[in-house]
C-alpha cells in the first residue's frame, strides 16, 4: 500500500500479521469453554492450542493478537432464522471449529464429521453438534441440513462442494476452490454445479476480510482509486526442512506424507490472488509462471507425488482491466512471512471512504488469519439469509484459483503465456 497512508498502514501492518484477536481467540475458544463450564469468557486469559508446524512453530494466522472490541459495534440482525450447518474437517488446523458457527445467531450447527473417530468427536464436541456422521460424503445426504462447511484437506473440497450443492446444499469450503492437475475439470464442474442448484457457494478466502483488503476493496468500490494499474500479492509460509504435515489419504493420518508435502506452492494461490480480485472484483485473464527449485529434500527435483520441482512460484498476470499482477507463494524463503499484497490505482487513496469492515454479531469474534473468520461465516450465513451473492462467490473463487494453477502449468513449460478459464455467473 502506499506509505503516505500511515496511520491506516500500521494498523493495517499489525493486522495483516495477526493472528487469532483476543476477542476473537475468546470467541474461538467458545466450545472449549462451554466444556470447561467458563460461560463467559471475555476477560479470562486462557492458553489455545493453536495448530503447529513439525518444527512445533504456531502456523501462521493462528498466532495470538489483538482485541478487536468494535467488532460488534452497530450490528443489527437481519432475520431471527437459523440456518441447519454441517460441518466438515477437523485436521491439523482444526478449521471445523474456528469459524464461529457454533456461536452465530443465525446458525444451529446440527452435524460434525470428520473420517477419524477421534477427530469426528472433538469436532462434534467444539460446535455442540449432536449428530456425526462418519464422512462428508454420508452428512451430506441428511436432508435436513441445508448448508455445509467443508473444512476438510484441499484436494477433497472440489468434489466435496459439487457432492453437497447437487443434494440442494449451500456449501462454504475453505481454500482452494479447486486443486491440481484436476482443477481445471473441477471447476466446470463446480460452475455447472452452482449454476444448476442455484444454492449459494463461497470461498473462505481469509485474505478478503483482511483490514487492509477489505478497505482498499471500498476504496475501489466507491470509485476512488480509477484503475488498477498494478497490484501485487503473497504468501509467504516457510514450511521448514521437515515439511508442513496434512491429511494423508493412504493411511487416514495427517503426517508429513500428507496433501502438502512437495505442494507446488501456486496450487494455494488465493492467499496472494484476492489482492487483485477480491479488491476490484476483476479477473485475471492470462499468466506466465516460474518457479525456483524447492530448497527441501521433499521436492527432489520434481519426483514427488505432485510431479513439482517448485518451493517458490511467481506469477505475472495481466487484469481484465488491462493492468499488471504479480502475485507470489513460497513454501521455502527465510524471513518472509505472510498473506500480504499491495494494490496501486489512477487516482489516490480516498481518506474519507470508510474501510471499516461489516459489524458482526456479538457472539461471533472476529477470529484468526488478521480478524476474517468470523466476518466470512457471518457473510455466507447473510447470503443465504438476504438471498445475496456471497463475497467471494464462485466466479471470484475459481479466477483466483485457476489463475494459480495455470501459472503452475506455466512455470513447468518455461514461462509460456497462457489463458486463464473465465467462469462467471
Ligand atoms: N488461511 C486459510 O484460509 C487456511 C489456513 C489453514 C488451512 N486452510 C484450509 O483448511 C482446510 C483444512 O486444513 P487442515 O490443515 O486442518 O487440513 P488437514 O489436511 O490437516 O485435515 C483435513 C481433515 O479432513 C478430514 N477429511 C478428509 N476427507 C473427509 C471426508 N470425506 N469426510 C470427512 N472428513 C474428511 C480428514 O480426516 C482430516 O481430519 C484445508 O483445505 C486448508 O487448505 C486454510
Amino acid at each position: 500500500m502506499n506509505h503516505e497512508e500511515e496511520n491506516h498502514e500500521n494498523i493495517i501492518e499489525n493486522l495483516n500479521h495477526s493472528g487469532l484477536s483476543r476477542r476473537g481467540f475468546l470467541h474461538g475458544m467458545g466450545g472449549m469453554g462451554a466444556f470447561l463450564g467458563m460461560g463467559g469468557l471475555a476477560g479470562s486469559a486462557i492458553a489455545a492450542e493453536a495448530p503447529k508446524d513439525a518444527d512445533g512453530k504456531v502456523i501462521p494466522g493462528f498466532e495470538k493478537g489483538q482485541d478487536d472490541p468494535n467488532a460488534a459495534k452497530g450490528w443489527q440482525a437481519v432475520s431471527d432464522r437459523k440456518i441447519r450447518v454441517g460441518i466438515a474437517g477437523y485436521g491439523l488446523c482444526k478449521f471445523g471449529g474456528a469459524f464461529f458457527y457454533q456461536s452465530h445467531p443465525n446458525v444451529e450447527v446440527v452435524a460434525a464429521t470428520d473420517l477419524d473417530p477421534g477427530r469426528c468427536a472433538a469436532l462434534a464436541k467444539a460446535v455442540g453438534a449432536k449428530k456425526t456422521y462418519p464422512s462428508c460424503e454420508e452428512m451430506i445426504k441428511d436432508k435436513s441440513i441445508e448448508a455445509v462447511y467443508i473444512a476438510t484437506d484441499a484436494p477433497s473440497h472440489a468434489r466435496l462442494a459439487i457432492m453437497a450443492l447437487n443434494h440442494d446444499k449451500h456449501v462454504v469450503s475453505a481454500v482452494p476452490a479447486v486443486f491440481g492437475f484436476e482443477a481445471e475439470g473441477e471447476a466446470e464442474e463446480l460452475f455447472n454445479a452452482v449454476k444448476k442448484s442455484g444454492m449459494k457457494y463461497m470461498m473462505n478466502e481469509t485474505s478478503t476480510f483482511h483490514a487492509d483488503l477489505y478497505a482498499k476493496r471500498l476504496q475501489c468500490q466507491a470509485g476512488a482509486l480509477g484503475k488498477v494499474i498494478y497490484s501485487e500479492g503473497e504468501y509467504w509460509h516457510d514450511f521448514g526442512s521437515k515439511g508442513l504435515p496434512g491429511f494423508n489419504p493412504k493411511n487416514g493420518k495427517i503426517d508429513l506424507n500428507g496433501w502438502r508435502r512437495a505442494l507446488p506452492p501456486m496450487w494455494y494461490p488465493t492467499h496472494a490472488m484476492a489482492y487483485y480480485v477480491s479488491i476490484t472484483g476483476g479477473r485475471f485473464t492470462e499468466v506466465s509462471g516460474v518457479g525456483t527449485a524447492g530448497l527441501y529434500p521433499e521436492y527432489n527435483g520434481g519426483d514427488n507425488q505432485h510431479k513439482n520441482p517448485f518451493g517458490t512460484e511467481i506469477a505475472m498476470l495481466k487484469t481484465s482491466e488491462g493492468g499488471i499482477s504479480r502475485m507470489g507463494g513460497s513454501w521455502d524463503m527465510k524471513n518472509a512471512h505472510g498473506e500480504q499484497g499491495r494494490v496501486y490505482g489512477e487516482k489516490p487513496h480516498d481518506k474519507n471512504v470508510s474501510g471499516v469492515r461489516p459489524p458482526l454479531p456479538p457472539s461471533v469474534g472476529a477470529g484468526g488469519h488478521g480478524g476474517s473468520h468470523g466476518q466470512l461465516t457471518n457473510n455466507f450465513i447473510e447470503s443465504i439469509l438476504l438471498d445475496q451473492m456471497p463475497i467471494v462467490h464462485v466466479g471470484d473463487a475459481l479466477n483466483m484459483t485457476l489463475a494459480g494453477v495455470i501459472a503452475h502449468k506455466s512455470a513447468l513449460k518455461g514461462g509460456e503465456w497462457m489463458n486463464i478459464p473465465q467462469y462467471d455467473l
